[in-house]
């Protein structure tokens, strides 16, 4: 085969009209995932009582505070749905079909504080869990190949997915979508941390034996996505400059047949690293866009930054309100709000005044690109756009009302219809695998899912509604919208005006 593994498993998980019906079986309630991690014993560290508290000048009290501030805004419950069993808790981070694959735990190195050692992050309780007291800092160390962001800070996070539980719903198309959930989780702590005066050095590439082990980890059931080096900024020791955030892992090309069912642990296996290879040579970052068309209809998208208000208050409610649109009302949003979106999302270097990070921790955004599909904009024309990032405009590749289509294209979701805006990340898979091996295809949906995060973020603020939507009929959205067929979709963001009544 000459394609590789990521490739592979992304043409055999895409959905196609002709196929969907065979995807689309009956779940099992009863086999129904439980999205809460649980540990029989360990020591108990309250964080509910800071997360609402106001600053003191109490050193212990202040570290605690941001410590309870950040984990609650990223990853905290923030409402509960009646259903017909259990109430289901939703958290500030959205997750496809709200399975939330995604643990948290917290590695101490020591710092008076934080007894060294492994922590779990009990979302439930909003509480941090010690359940194994070691100074394990020299092993995260080896596991994430000596990183340098690792050598003064004092605390990691780390994230990881339970596969089972999006699996159960997704099958094997379930990695895209824990990917994408982790994203959303990434865009979150970067807010977070920078809100509470911390850096978020993301490490995507890592031993992931190690790290599974340093975890106590079971790799066939859960696995690490991302180590999270969290510089303290406020001790100078600690502001240091950008890490690596990406490493490159093999690219597989021999491999057999891969049976349904198992796509997903073959991608996992095969875009784990075993040894530190030689970093890629740096891309130095591309001063144009990657499409322009010429004679095509081109609009300025340029905008002042969204205020957040007083010391982020605005920031911090959002983190709490925010909620997956259930169905738009099909107004129109105006050019300016969507201006204001794509502005807060692409460029957060306009954002340094705000105290917010100008520039948080992506894998390789040169990879991804944005196609909009405008069906209700006041102000802009309807058809499918190519966002240009650096030149900061939209320029138009097809005009026509799509909404009929973009129903048809999100799998006859009425979101996808009614819908103002419908973003697309898409990304070239055979240059992202030549650039970081098959493990491309994490970074690119954590990427795609970190941009949807500020996009739902902006959206909320504004009181627009806002969905994601990783389920659509992959190939048919290039063709319907004009998408480069190069251009592999890997996350859709829809954006409206929410239906009230
Ligand atoms: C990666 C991803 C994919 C999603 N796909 C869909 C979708 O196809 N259709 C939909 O209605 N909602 C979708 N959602 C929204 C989730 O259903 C929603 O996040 C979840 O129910 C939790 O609710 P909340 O976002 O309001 O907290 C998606 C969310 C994420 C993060």
């Amino acid at each position: 085969m000459s394609e590789s593994i990521a490739q592979y498993y992304h043409e055999r998980t895409k959905y196609d009209p002709r196929t969907i019906a065979s995807k689309n079986k009956a779940l099992d309630p009863n086999k129904q995932p439980i999205p809460f991690k649980e540990y029989k014993i360990g020591q108990i560290f309250d964080l509910k009582p800071y997360l609402s508290a106001q600053k003191t000048t109490d050193s212990d009290f202040v570290y605690w505070r941001r410590l309870s501030r950040l984990l609650g805004y990223s990853y905290g419950l923030t409402a509960k749905v009646p259903t017909m069993g259990q109430p289901m808790c939703l958290r500030s981070a959205p997750s496809a079909g709200g399975l939330y694959p995604a643990e948290i735990y917290l590695i101490s190195r020591g710092n008076g504080i934080l007894p060294p050692g492994l922590y779990h992050y009990q979302a439930q309780s909003h509480s941090l869990l010690l359940f194994w007291e070691s100074d394990m800092w020299s092993q995260l160390q080896s596991a994430g190949f000596w990183h340098s962001s690792l050598e003064n800070t004092r605390i990691a996070l780390a994230t990881s997915a339970i596969f089972y539980r999006s699996q159960w719903r997704y099958e094997d198309r379930a990695y895209r979508r824990i990917f994408l959930d982790t994203g959303h989780l990434l865009g979150n702590i970067e807010l977070a941390a920078a809100m509470n005066d911390y850096h978020a050095h993301v490490m995507g590439g890592f031993n992931d034996r190690a790290m599974n082990e340093l975890l106590y980890l079971d790799s066939s059931q859960e696995s690490v996505m991302t180590v999270i080096a969290l510089a303290d900024l406020l001790d100078i020791q600690q502001n240091l400059p950008p890490g690596i955030t990406s490493l490159p892992s093999p690219s597989l090309t021999v491999y057999p047949e891969i049976p349904e069912g198992e796509l997903l642990s073959a991608l996992q296996k095969a875009t784990e690293i075993t040894e530190n290879l030689p970093p890629i040579a740096a891309t130095s970052p591309s001063e144009t866009d990657k499409y322009n068309f010429p004679f095509c209809l081109k609009v300025s998208v340029s905008s002042p930054p969204i205020y957040w208000g007083e010391k982020l208050s605005g920031l911090e409610t959002t983190f709490f309100k925010r909620r997956s649109c259930r169905a738009y009302s099909g107004d129109s949003l105006s050019l300016d709000q969507l201006k204001a979106l794509l502005h807060f999302t692409y460029h957060p270097e306009d954002y340094l005044d705000q105290e917010l990070d100008r520039s948080p921790d992506y894998f390789d955004l040169s990879l991804l690109e944005t196609f909009i599909a405008v069906s209700g904009v006041d102000g802009l024309e309807e058809g499918c756009y190519y966002y240009a990032p650096r030149a900061r405009e939209l320029r138009q590749i097809r005009f026509k009302n799509f909404r009929a289509e973009l129903h048809f294209l999100c799998l006859g979701q009425d979101l996808g219809r009614d819908a103002g805006a419908v973003v697309f990340h898409t990304a070239d898979l055979k240059k992202a695998v030549a650039r970081w091996g098959d493990r491309s295809y994490r970074y690119l949906h954590m990427d795609a899912g970190h941009l949807g995060q500020r996009l739902n973020l902006a959206a909320v603020y504004l009181n627009l509604g806002v969905s994601g939507i990783a389920g659509f009929f992959d190939d048919q959205v290039n063709e319907v919208l004009g998408i480069p067929a190069d251009e592999a979709v890997i996350y859709i963001t829809t954006l409206g005006r929410p239906r009230t009544g």
